[in-house]
């Protein structure tokens, strides 16, 4: 049976999960706890990245080199940047994209690393169908939707910056891992999707409803992740 990676990047992302898991055991390398067990049925290791891209893609690059996960689900949340979505709403990735990435100098496009074809690591259907099914399930089917989802180094929180990053790359939502946990799955060849409930509009408002709004909207994106696992 296939083993399942469950990712969040702070505790407030995981912690709905882990009271859940059967047979719990945890591993600690290189100052990283992992959670392994069953949850619904579905062997998984759960573990907090940590919050960036670095962080996310060490922990990426250990869960499938030392644990040979089989999958992975990032759950977790972002801030709005399509007008189309609201806090609260659900942003499943069809697509992840670096938006610190600027090698423009070279001619390259904004987003696109040397040695690549396409500025996008692209989700996996599969799992893009699951999790689309089960956030169906929690918030209901107006408020789930499917794009492409931009990461970088930093804490989006003015409306002009958020501006340029929906005319760029027409994402739907900004987070800190995703796209760095997904160059690392393409490099694998291994099946991902990015669960995000919205909990601000990464404007000049973005901290205050940022801390208002994490708890519920992180256990929100949990609650779908449990779904899916149920689904698999
Ligand atoms: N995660 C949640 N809100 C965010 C924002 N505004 N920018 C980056 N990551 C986020």
């Amino acid at each position: 049976p296939e083993t399942i990676a469950i990712i969040g990047a702070m505790d407030v992302e995981i912690e709905k999960l882990l009271p859940d898991i059967q047979n719990r055991q945890e591993v600690t390398l290189r100052g990283h706890i992992y959670h392994t067990g069953t949850l619904c049925g579905q062997n998984v290791v759960v573990t907090r990245s940590g919050v960036g891209k670095v962080n996310a893609a060490v922990t990426t690059t250990e869960l499938i080199k030392e644990f040979h996960v089989d999958s992975l689900i990032f759950t977790g949340i972002a801030g709005g940047v399509s007008p189309q979505v609201s806090p609260s709403d659900v942003v499943i990735s069809t697509a992840l994209v670096q938006h610190d990435v600027d090698l423009t100098t070279f001619g390259l496009q904004p987003g696109l690393l040397n040695g690549f074809s396409d500025r996008h690591f692209y989700a996996d259907q599969r799992l893009i169908n699951i999790a689309v099914l089960a956030a169906h399930e929690v918030v209901g089917e107006d408020n789930v939707h499917l794009g492409i989802i931009a990461t970088g180094d930093q804490f989006m929180a003015d409306r002009q910056g958020v501006r340029n990053v929906y005319e760029e790359y027409q994402a739907m939502a900004v987070e800190m891992e995703g796209a760095a946990v997904a160059q690392v799955a393409f490099l694998y060849n291994k099946p991902l999707v990015v669960i995000r409930t919205i909990s601000d509009k990464a404007d000049g408002t973005a901290h205050l409803d940022y801390h208002q709004m994490k708890a519920s909207t992180a256990h929100n994106s949990s609650g779908i992740t449990l779904k899916m696992l149920a689904m698999m």
